[in-house]
């Protein structure tokens, strides 16, 4: 992606540095953020400084990358072992974060050397498959269309292209005429802040929907298709993405809209045999109680929004049934979301 004309991914490594976009700072600074350590990089997981599946599932490896490079040789298979555990702790609901981690520690029980080019695989898979996601896509996307989204799954979220939005940039590339209905997705705005900004940068046409204003632009057909991203999809498609997910499909099921989840295989968990096993991650009420954005005199403030005395409940994703789900966009091509369908994408795989 494109920011003033110079291409970024959303992580990279420079030596043993790893360099990613603040998140937390977008829409209104953006800055780059530089972790030294395998805890500075756990650090900028958990507080969100980089987030999405794919981009924490990088920002892992990289951690992973950071132990190889700081410990001595002998004590490489447990040191990686401490590395991994603290990195998977970080954010419990996207797999992707597990299987790269999980990736270099294999690789390590083999090579050193092996190790460290998994943990540039990593990343580099995640990119040239939200690429194919998009091209997959795109042949869901006809001129016209209006295209909802939720949450961030964009450049930002997957290192480069995006997942639900690598399509919506692939059918805007092509020349259709798109509009996009980003939710805004509270608690921590990542439609409004995030996907609103990449959608900018690329010069898709799109508004700000407020998050229950899904179903009534449904029923006035303005939206032909909905697309999400998803943390973790069990081995029979139930999919965990940002929380509000779920009312979406269910009104999209309602009004008979295409709902589709796009993510790389690497976002498929099939040692998760249904939704009702994925965790949850619980984050702060803050979140829910407080809001930072820019004031009109140019500083960026942060503010209680509810009332003094009430606390609130934040859990970060829900679980969309797989019958909600019209089908899964991956990089190998679009599957149904069930049970033999995706065993089926394994197998030719494995
Ligand atoms: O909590 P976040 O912002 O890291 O949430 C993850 C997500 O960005 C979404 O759930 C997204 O739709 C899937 S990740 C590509």
């Amino acid at each position: 992606m494109k920011v003033n004309n110079r291409h970024y991914r959303a992580i990279w490594m420079e030596g043993s540095t790893v360099c990613m976009i603040e998140q937390n700072k977008l829409p209104f600074e953006f800055e780059i953020h530089y972790c030294k350590t395998t805890d500075e990089t756990c650090h900028a997981i958990k507080t969100m400084i980089t987030r999405g599946a794919g981009s924490i599932g990088a920002a892992g490896g990289y951690a992973m990358l950071q132990t190889i490079y700081s410990c001595s040789e002998n004590n490489l298979i447990p040191e990686l072992e401490k590395a991994k555990a603290k990195t998977d702790a970080t954010r419990p609901t996207a797999v992707n974060l597990s299987y790269a981690t999980k990736r270099v520690l294999d690789a390590a029980k083999i090579s050193k050397e092996f190790a460290i080019s998994e943990a540039f695989a990593v990343a580099d898979e995640c990119v040239e498959h939200s690429r194919l996601i998009g091209e997959y896509g795109n042949t869901l996307i006809e001129d016209g269309f209006g295209i909802e989204t939720h949450c961030n799954a964009g450049w930002l979220a997957l290192v480069d292209y995006g997942s639900a939005l690598a399509p919506v940039y692939t059918a805007h590339d092509c020349g259709k005429k798109i509009f996009v209905y980003v939710d805004e997705t509270r608690p921590r705005s990542q439609g409004a802040r995030l996907t609103a900004w990449e959608l900018n940068q690329h010069g898709v046409p799109h508004a700000i929907i407020p998050d229950n204003a899904g179903a009534h632009y449904m029923a006035a057909g303005h939206i032909n298709i909905v697309i999400t991203g998803a943390d973790r999809i069990a081995a029979n498609g139930d999919t965990a993405n940002k929380i509000g997910t779920l009312e979406k499909a269910i009104a999209a099921k309602y009004y008979g809209i295409p709902f589709y989840i796009a993510a790389p295989t690497s976002t498929i968990d099939i040692n998760t045999a249904s939704g009702k096993s994925i965790p949850i991650e619980e984050r702060s009420a803050d979140e829910v109680l407080y809001y930072s954005g820019k004031l009109k005199n140019g500083k960026i403030e942060e503010m209680r929004i509810a009332s003094p005395g009430s606390g609130a409940l934040n859990p970060a994703f829900d679980v969309t049934p797989a019958s909600l789900i019209s089908g899964i966009i991956t990089e190998k091509g679009i599957i149904k979301a069930d049970k033999e369908s995706i065993k089926k994408l394994f197998d030719n795989d494995i």
